[in-house]
C-alpha cells in the first residue's frame, strides 16, 4: 500500500516523464554485493544483469518479491519444482544468497509491456478481473491483486512475459509445475487456449 502510495505521488511529482523508479523494497539485512556477484557470474545470462531477458522462454525476474523468488530457489534445489535448468543453478546456493538474490532482483525497476493486439488484450483483461463465471475460473485479480502486484506469498504477475506465463498455466495444468500446484491448476484446468494467451497477453501490460 506505502509502496503504491510512494511510488504515485513521485510520479505526480515527476510529471509521469520518467521511467517507473526502482522498486522501494524494505529488505531484511542482505549481502547484495554477493548477490550481484552471483548474479553476474550466472543468472544474467538467461534472466539479464536487469532481471530481465530478452528471450520469450526466462521470467522476468525484476520486481518479484523476495520471499517467492527466494522460496522458489529453495523448491528448485530440494526439486521440489522440477527444473532442468534452474535444478543446477541453485544446487549450491546458500539459504541466505536465495534471499539476498530475491532482493536483488526485486529491487529491479520494471515496465509494462506493449499491448501488441488490442482485441486479445480486452478478452484477457476481461477474465483477469471477472474470471469465467461460466466455466467456474475465478478471477486472477481476486488473489493476485487489481494491478497483479502479487503479495508476499504470492507472485507478482504484471509485466511478466507472455509466454512465460502461457508456459507456467499449461504445466499447472499437467502439474508438470510439481510444487504448490492445487490451487493454480484447478485454474489452469478450466482455462481455454485463447483464455491462456489473452489472459497472459493482458498481464504483461501492467505495471
Ligand atoms: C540457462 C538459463 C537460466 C539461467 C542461467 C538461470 N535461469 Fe532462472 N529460470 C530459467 C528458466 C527457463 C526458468 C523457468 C522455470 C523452468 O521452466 O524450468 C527460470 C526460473 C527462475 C525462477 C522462478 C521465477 C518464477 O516466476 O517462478 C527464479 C526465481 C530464477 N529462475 C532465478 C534464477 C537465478 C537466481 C539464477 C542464477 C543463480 C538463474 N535463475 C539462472 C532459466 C535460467
Ligand atoms: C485462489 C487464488 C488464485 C487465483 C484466483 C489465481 N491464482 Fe495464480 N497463483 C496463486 C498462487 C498461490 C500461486 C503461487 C504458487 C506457488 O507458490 O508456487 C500462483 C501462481 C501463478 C503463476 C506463476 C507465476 C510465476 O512467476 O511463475 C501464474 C502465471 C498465475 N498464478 C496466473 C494466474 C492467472 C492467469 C489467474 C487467473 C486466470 C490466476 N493465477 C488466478 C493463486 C491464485
Amino acid at each position: 500500500m506505502m509502496r503504491t502510495w510512494k511510488k504515485t505521488a513521485l510520479g505526480v511529482m515527476l510529471g509521469l516523464l520518467v521511467p517507473a523508479a526502482a522498486h522501494a523494497v524494505d529488505p531484511p539485512n542482505v549481502d547484495l554485493t554477493r548477490a550481484e556477484e552471483i548474479s553476474a557470474g550466472r543468472c544474467s545470462l538467461c534472466h539479464g544483469p536487469e532481471g530481465d531477458s530478452a528471450s520469450a522462454l526466462y521470467p522476468r525476474l525484476a520486481g518479484q518479491h523476495h520471499q517467492y523468488i527466494a522460496k522458489q530457489l529453495a523448491d528448485f534445489q530440494s526439486g521440489r519444482r522440477k527444473s532442468d535448468t534452474m535444478g543446477s543453478m541453485a544446487a549450491d546456493l546458500k539459504p541466505e544468497e536465495m534471499l539476498a538474490l530475491g532482493v536483488f532482483f526485486e529491487k529491479k525497476p520494471t515496465k509494462a509491456r506493449d499491448a501488441r493486439d488490442a482485441d486479445l488484450v480486452a478478452v484477457g483483461r476481461f477474465v483477469f478481473h471477472r474470471g469465467n463465471e461460466f466455466s467456474g475460473v475465478a478471477a486472477c485479480s481476486s488473489c493476485h491483486g487489481e494491478r497483479g502486484l502479487g503479495t508476499e506469498q504470492l507472485p507478482r504477475l504484471a509485466g511478466q512475459v507472455p509466454k512465460y506465463i502461457e508456459v507456467q498455466l499449461k504445466s499447472f495444468e499437467q502439474r508438470e509445475r510439481t510444487n504448490d500446484n492445487a490451487i493454480m491448476h484447478s485454474i489452469a484446468s478450466k482455462l481455454t487456449e485463447l483464455e491462456v494467451k489473452a489472459v497472459a497477453a493482458y498481464i504483461s501490460t501492467l505495471d
